[in-house]
């Protein structure tokens, strides 16, 4: 079965090919723009979306060698995401499926990031049950999945305000590190002393309840008592004021985020006595998060399954692979109806 997959819910267009569990192809196109409004701005995005969308696919047909009639269906992200961003990929995805007369298929964005992890893997070896952490932008959240099916996912706990992937890129940008600053903390920390700073773990007696907001409080405060940082510096006088610290600013910060999500879900494997972990989404890109993850499962006999980096922030495959899945079991009519209504709460906010 060869499925054709596209992403479009932020600020990256992507698409991919699939046949079975296997990709043919893995396409993307991130937007450099909102670099400088330090965020994604959400009217530039669905712009350029509608100016890569085409482009990012024919490529994803190319390099799997498929041409649009080889297909057998096509999916596409509903949501969570920005609403003009989401339609793109959606009005792109139906006007293929009416060219095509192929079935489309609607994918949930985290449902997505999770099955990430099973790429290559086929349905009858995925092992159940198994505990999730999915860690991006805008979420974070622990679940105890004991089945195939959607209904046999129950949600353990999530955050109460930020997400992680947003607690990293909104302290970077106090830090004048750019958006998004993630992957920059991630890179600077590698050459930083992480035992220099010591930053609050929030949350730590509230087993699956998340809270990174007052990191970010703590930090801003922090960073303007100790080195005189406020919020109108432009980038280049943030950097300077922080000097040769950053990079151990950044190891602190990084521990502090990363040891929170890996005791956590650590606790919800042996709570629940789930013996495999999938750790999912932008954050599980971070070399520290998935360094620690690996002793700590390989110290309790757990087998962790963290996707390939490509595969951590949003991608296309990953919505092959969930379309996929929701074949596999019957799953594949997903209603439009709570989508559109988040679509809806989108325009009245
Ligand atoms: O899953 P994703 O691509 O998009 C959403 O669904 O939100 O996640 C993006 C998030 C951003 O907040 C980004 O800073 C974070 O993932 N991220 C990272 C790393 N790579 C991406 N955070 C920490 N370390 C990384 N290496
Ligand atoms: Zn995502």
């Amino acid at each position: 079965m060869k499925i054709l997959g596209i992403e479009s819910s932020c600020d990256d267009t992507a698409a991919a090919v699939s046949e079975g569990v296997q990709l043919l192809s893995n396409v993307r196109s991130s937007q450099l723009g909102h670099k400088a409004f330090g965020g994604v701005v959400p009217e530039l995005a669905s712009r350029a979306h509608d100016q890569a969308i085409t482009s990012v696919v024919e490529q994803a047909l190319d390099e799997a060698n498929v041409s649009l009639q080889d297909l057998d269906a096509i999916a596409v992200t509903l949501g969570p995401g920005l609403m003009g961003s989401l339609l793109v990929g959606l009005s792109f995805a139906k006007g293929l499926a009416a060219q095509t007369g192929r079935p489309l298929i609607g994918v949930d964005h985290l449902e997505a990031h999770k099955m990430a992890a099973w790429v290559d893997i086929e349905e009858q070896d995925i092992p159940h049950p198994y505990v999730a952490l999915v860690v991006s932008g805008g979420h974070t959240r622990l679940e105890y999945i004991s089945g195939h099916s959607l209904n046999d996912i129950r949600l353990l706990g999530e955050t109460r305000d930020d997400a992680a992937g947003e607690a990293f890129d909104k302290i970077g940008k106090m830090m004048g590190l750019g958006y998004p600053a993630g992957p920059v903390v991630d890179t600077l920390a590698l050459t930083g002393d992480p035992t220099r700073f010591s930053f609050p773990q929030s949350m730590l007696d509230q087993p699956y309840e998340f809270s990174f907001s007052g990191l970010k409080t703590h930090l801003r405060r922090f960073l303007e008592n100790e080195y005189g940082v406020v919020s109108d510096l432009e980038q280049d006088e943030l950097k300077r004021r922080l000097g040769n610290d950053l990079p151990d600013l950044a190891a602190g910060i990084n521990v502090a985020i990363t040891e929170v999500l890996r005791k956590k879900a650590l606790e919800a494997c042996e709570d629940t006595g789930a013996r495999t972990l999938v750790v999912a989404g932008g954050v599980s890109a971070n070399t520290l998060l998935r360094n620690s993850l690996l002793a700590s499962c390989d110290e309790h006999d757990i087998a962790l399954h963290i996707p390939p980096i490509d595969l951590c922030t949003d991608n296309g495959g990953m919505i092959c692979r969930q379309a996929y899945h929701l074949v596999m079991n019957g799953q594949h009519e997903q209603p439009l109806e709570p989508y559109a209504r988040q679509w809806m709460r989108g325009i009245q906010s």
